[in-house]
């Protein structure tokens, strides 16, 4: 074989080579893209609904809320800021309980004593493929405190 052949094949074979190897990744990337959805990363992922158990409740410090669970299955993200002066709640016996002024609340963040005047706020909650996200970006004032339409069920 001349050289001059032998050139032009091997450059043909490597044009096809690499021409292969491309479509190799673009169909790949479709396949990728068509099954995993991926979740809305605006959203506060808490974990898989499964994890969590009734009458408990979950403390999420870098999303700023408790998941509250109860014994109907029922949820709500509530807010660590106490609705007084902002100051950060902590768990105790009854709900929560601020450490600046005594104001508590009880587990569904309504007022059980002054100063506060208004219930913990509440964050949207959504279950998305399983897994329970918390718009940390939206918080909910509850002028006429807690409603059982605030809970959010798997
Ligand atoms: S900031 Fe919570 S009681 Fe004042």
């Amino acid at each position: 074989m001349d050289k001059k052949i032998f050139r032009r094949s091997f450059i043909k074979k490597a044009i096809l080579a690499v021409i292969s190897l491309e479509a190799g990744y673009l169909i790949s990337d479709i396949f990728k893209n068509k099954s995993v959805k991926k979740l809305n990363p605006d959203l506060f992922s808490a974990g898989k609904s499964n994890i969590f158990e009734k009458n408990k409740m979950y403390p999420f410090n870098s999303g700023k809320f408790y998941l509250s669970v109860f014994d109907d299955g029922g949820m709500l993200a509530i807010s660590i800021k106490c609705t007084h002066l902002g100051c950060i709640v902590q768990p105790d016996s009854k709900g929560f309980l601020c450490p600046c002024h005594a104001s508590a609340f009880d587990k569904r963040g309504e007022v059980l004593s002054p100063p506060a005047t208004r219930a913990l706020d509440i964050f949207p909650i959504t279950i998305e493929k399983g897994e329970v996200m918390i718009d940390i970006n939206s918080p909910i004032k509850r002028k006429k405190g807690f409603r059982k339409s605030q809970l959010t069920y798997v």
